[in-house]
């Protein structure tokens, strides 16, 4: 397997996913005092994490488009509506296709992860032509991502064997993490009434 040669679409699609998803926010910022996006991160998924992967879902080397986050793009927004925000504007869009789409929000894993999924099949040119390429991309707040960190690195460090006193104080900080987006969202339109003032007088300053 030539991994550099295999992935090297995938690096491309990453490339232009942080562009475009980048671009909106600064767009956003000139528009209007509010960004629903807070940052952008993507990735390729790293040769190590493809193997363990397929080894673990059972997954042939024939088959490995099957994975479907070997291109991820993660969008963290500041607040729960942002996410939905975020989705209708991607699913509007005609650059790539929206395949299928996981509400880990209002259907949290069983870990207590909560998240927004879009898979995305985008077209790519290669120097053979275009090819489509499966995405995947993560919305989630910052509080949803500040546990899944955490939460992953832990699963690292127990390779996945967890104890049950750490898993069950997980799943309390994750209901404690979407207790804050809530009370968040309840505060919102004082945050949002508050930049907005900022910005003015900044703007004045300038
Ligand atoms: P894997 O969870 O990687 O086996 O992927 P999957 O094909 O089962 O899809 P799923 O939608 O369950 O997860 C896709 C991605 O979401 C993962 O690769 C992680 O980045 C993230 N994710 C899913 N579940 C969890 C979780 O319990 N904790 C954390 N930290 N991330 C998760
Ligand atoms: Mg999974």
């Amino acid at each position: 397997m030539n991994w550099r040669n295999f992935l090297a679409p995938y690096a491309q699609v990453v490339e232009e996913l942080k562009v475009k998803l980048k671009g909106m926010r600064s767009q956003f910022e000139y528009e209007s005092s509010h960004s629903p996006i807070e940052f952008v991160t993507a990735r390729v998924k790293p040769v190590s994490s493809i193997k363990e992967k397929m080894k673990r879902k059972n997954i042939h080397m024939d088959n490995i488009e099957e994975l479907q986050d070997i291109a991820g793009v993660r969008v963290v927004c500041q607040f729960v509506d942002d996410i939905y925000d975020i989705v209708d504007r991607l699913k509007s869009r005609n650059d790539f296709e929206v395949i299928e789409e996981r509400d880990y929000i209002n259907h949290k894993k069983e870990s207590g992860y909560r998240s927004y999924h879009l898979i995305i099949s985008y077209p790519v040119e290669t120097i053979h032509g275009e090819r489509k390429i499966i995405a995947e991309i993560q919305i989630r707040t910052l509080a949803m991502n500040f546990w899944a960190t955490n939460e992953h690195s832990l699963n690292y460090k127990y390779e996945g064997r967890m104890p049950e006193k750490v898993r069950t104080r997980l799943k309390r900080a994750a209901e404690a993490a979407f207790k804050l987006d809530e009370e968040m969202a309840k505060v919102k339109d004082e945050i949002q009434e508050a930049q907005r003032i900022f910005k003015t007088n900044k703007e004045s300053d300038d």
